[in-house]
């Protein structure tokens, strides 16, 4: 799947007003289980930053910004932007804000200690899924919950969870390019076989075994 990004963006723009309210009924108890989760494993301490990668319409960066020092929202959208600033506007909360970034280019060059991100990074090809973990890391938190479609096992095409829209990654291609950045995996949590959180730490040490290619 590579949709223009300007495509994207209007589509979830055009639906950026009724996205709640699809979101939040029963009918998506896998979606559910996977922003709670996300919201507690992301955990923050009350001085963190927090920055919520395709945040819609602000549902995990809300969530956190009652606990966190401060919480960053980037999104495509302008719609689904418009959306999170009304909540936000009506919550209260002012240590959270909104506006436009990309996941290789989130437009925000401040400290971040923790960055989120839940049912966004399967909008990008496998490439730029990687392009965007190596801006993340360059972001240097020292933890990234990524909650999203990927695969436990082979993707069935009989069987797709999700019919357009959806480019999954598996499992093992998002541990891979976290290590690869430097970050430790710490929790692989299966929410659905085709749907998880992963948690990466950030990793200071050096590793105690070189391989001989390091050598
Ligand atoms: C399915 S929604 C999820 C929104 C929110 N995180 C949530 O859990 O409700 C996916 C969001 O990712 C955004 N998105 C897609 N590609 C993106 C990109 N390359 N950079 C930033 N946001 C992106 C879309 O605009 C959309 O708002």
């Amino acid at each position: 799947m590579d949709e223009p990004l300007e495509d994207l963006a209007d589509r979830f723009s055009q639906i950026a007003d009724q996205y709640d309210d699809v979101h939040s009924s029963e009918e998506k108890p896998i979606y559910n289980a996977c922003a709670s989760l996300g919201i507690e494993l992301a955990d923050p301490r009350p001085d963190d930053v927090v920055l919520d990668l395709g945040t819609g319409t602000g549902l995990i960066a809300l969530a956190l910004a009652e606990d966190a020092g401060h919480v960053v929202g980037r999104d495509i959208s302008d719609g689904m932007v418009e959306q999170a600033r009304s909540k936000a506007a009506d919550s209260g909360l002012e240590n959270v804000e909104f506006g436009y970034g990309e996941f290789r280019d989130p437009h925000y060059d401040g400290d971040v200690d923790i960055v989120v991100s839940n049912f966004a990074l399967h909008h990008l090809p496998d490439e730029q899924k990687r392009e965007a973990i190596e801006a993340i890391a360059e972001l240097t938190p020292h933890r990234f919950v990524l909650g999203d479609a990927m695969f436990f096992g082979s993707p069935d095409p009989e069987e797709p969870l999700f019919d357009h829209g959806v480019d999954g990654a598996t499992v093992g291609m998002l541990v891979d390019t976290l290590t690869d950045v430097g970050f430790v995996v710490t929790a692989v949590e299966r929410v659905h076989d085709q749907v998880g959180i992963l948690v990466a730490e950030r990793r200071d040490e050096e590793p105690v075994y070189e391989s001989e290619e390091d050598q």
